[in-house]
């Protein structure tokens, strides 16, 4: 005891050095800038995870929150628990124990992942179809990597600059055949018609694979491959899983050829490998891991897994956007008057001085551009993001504990009327006011953010812009009664039908 009063000072530097040691080498502290002294009751919650229940034993939250995506308001789970428990809650569903955030700040730390503390943290079906090296889920250098190789190529303006050629030629021949069918007064799906025209340019833009019977082929496949990626993970004969990993196997067959044959190509001559790259295999297969000081080249297997893989995020994001475009605009007639205006205007120019369409034409449409991101923010096929924590994390004074999964909803913050005026009304214009909203702000972000910003970005935009331009410029059509749906992901539930006449 003496010892102790008489040490009194040293044991009050060891507790202080010792939660100093805890609180900054066993918990990472990722802040959001100087904050103010703390009250003691944060104090108090500060290293516990955030407040919620789980709910009912083995099935949690679930029912409810399957329960509210069948609903015209799927954000009413995440609205409902944060009236109750602040903007990041505790629940569990689907399965697991998971914290959600619905807001933006602790979204974009959890984005921004500095120090490489969160990891993609998918379905057991996903990663089982993924494979451990798809972009998507794979992490640290390979993925800066390759996601700095396919960002860099897709966001280049000579690659824009080509693909608006490719995707206009694509859109204007697709439109055409509306009228070339038997009886063109029968309604179109329109949902099924911007599927065709954007597999086809997705599939050209990542292989350079034209119309036929390959792409047909790998339309079938991929197809099968999609339908195993929420579904029991069996790998058994008979099950889900095992027929769409079969599919994929079928696909990486094909896609390994090609990938073989360029590489061919490049080495027979060297002049071909110069220039602007054709696709992304091309892009994939000239690197030489310079940048990340590796020097070495990407194995043929793990481009054309990736190839394959990185269809999975193309391949429905941009029809469902464009598809829904329509939608909100057959329902708000104004808005859907300004877009044509604003897109015959440029037509007219163009017709006038006989100019060929430059990508900047498409993205400088400003009320066009607005009507995408108004699409974007109210009905994104891609509503949250999932992280997992490798260690005990603590964010804005909440701690994500080590191995729980963290779930960003994008859609709540999209929805949250504390960050957009009116968020359930369509409101195109709010892009243009500019006291409004941003896309550049952290309260907007469809596309995601930090390392795993969407890298399809820009060309998803100028794809979207360019169906649209030709759309209205081409046809009026009057559409039937449909209604947007949001389980298991955002579609419209009779496919928008529409029935359309020639401008
Ligand atoms: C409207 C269209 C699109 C939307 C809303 C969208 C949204 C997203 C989001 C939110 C992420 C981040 C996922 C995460 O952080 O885990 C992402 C990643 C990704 N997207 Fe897109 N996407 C779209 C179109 C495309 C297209 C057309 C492509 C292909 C050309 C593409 C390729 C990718 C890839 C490869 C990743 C993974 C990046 C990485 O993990 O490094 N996306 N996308």
């Amino acid at each position: 005891m003496k010892w102790v009063f008489g040490n009194w000072e040293l044991i009050c530097t060891v507790v202080f050095l010792g939660c100093l040691f805890y609180k900054y080498l066993m918990v990472r502290r990722w802040g959001l800038g100087d904050k103010k002294e703390e009250s003691g009751d944060c104090r108090r919650r500060r290293l516990q995870p955030p407040r919620g229940t789980s709910g009912w034993p083995v099935i949690g939250e679930t029912i409810e929150f399957i329960a509210s995506g069948y609903t015209s308001r799927p954000v009413s789970f995440m609205e409902k628990r944060k009236s109750i428990y602040g903007k990041v809650f505790k629940t569990h569903i689907l399965g697991r124990p998971i914290i959600v955030s619905t807001d933006p700040d602790v979204n974009k730390v959890v984005l921004q992942n500095q120090g490489n503390v969160f990891i993609p943290c998918y379905p057991k079906s996903v990663i089982e179809l993924l494979g451990e090296s798809s972009i998507l889920q794979m992490n640290g250098g390979l993925q800066k990597r390759l996601h700095a190789i396919v960002g860099g190529f897709l966001r280049s303006p000579q690659f824009k600059a080509r693909i608006t050629k490719d995707i206009q030629k694509s859109v204007k021949l697709a439109l055409s055949t509306w009228m070339d069918r038997d009886n063109p007064q029968q309604p179109l799906y329109l949902q099924d018609e911007t599927k065709k025209i954007t597999f086809e340019i997705l599939v050209r833009l990542l292989m350079s694979v034209e119309p036929g019977e390959d792409m047909e082929f790998l339309k079938r496949e991929f197809m099968e491959v999609i339908k195993g990626l929420i579904c029991l993970p069996v790998k058994l004969p008979g099950f889900r899983m095992y027929k769409s990993l079969q599919a994929k196997e079928r696909m990486l067959k094909m896609v390994r050829k090609i990938v073989d044959d360029r590489k061919m190509t490049m080495e027979n001559n060297e002049a071909k490998s110069s220039g602007l790259p054709n696709d992304v295999i091309d892009v994939l297969l000239r690197d030489t891991g310079e940048s990340d000081g590796t020097q070495q080249r990407l194995p043929l297997d793990f481009i054309s897994g990736n190839i394959i893989e990185m269809m999975i995020p193309g391949e429905d994001s941009v029809p469902m956007i464009m598809t829904l475009a329509i939608k909100y605009l057959c329902d708000n007639p104004t808005a859907l008057a300004c877009l044509v205006h604003e897109n015959n205007k440029l037509k007219k120019r163009k017709d006038e001085s006989s100019e060929e369409y430059a990508w900047t034409d498409y993205v400088s449409l400003e009320f066009t551009q607005g009507v995408i991101s108004e699409t974007l923010r109210m009905a994104n096929i891609i509503n949250a993001i999932w992280r997992k924590a490798l260690e005990d994390v603590e964010i804005d004074g909440y701690l994500i504990p080590k191995g729980w999964c963290v779930l960003a909803s994008l859609t709540s913050v999209h929805m949250d009327e504390e960050n957009y005026e009116n968020p359930d009304e369509f409101d195109p214009w709010r892009w243009e006011r500019k006291t409004g909203a941003s896309v550049k702000s952290n309260k907007f972000t469809p596309f995601g953010g930090g390392q795993r910003l969407c890298p399809g970005l820009e060309f998803s935009r100028l794809e979207i812009s360019i169906f649209l331009h030709h759309l209205v410029t081409t046809y009026t059509w009057v559409a039937e009664e449909d209604q947007i749906v949001y389980f298991p992901t955002v579609k419209t539930r009779r496919k928008l039908p529409i029935i359309v006449t020639p401008r």
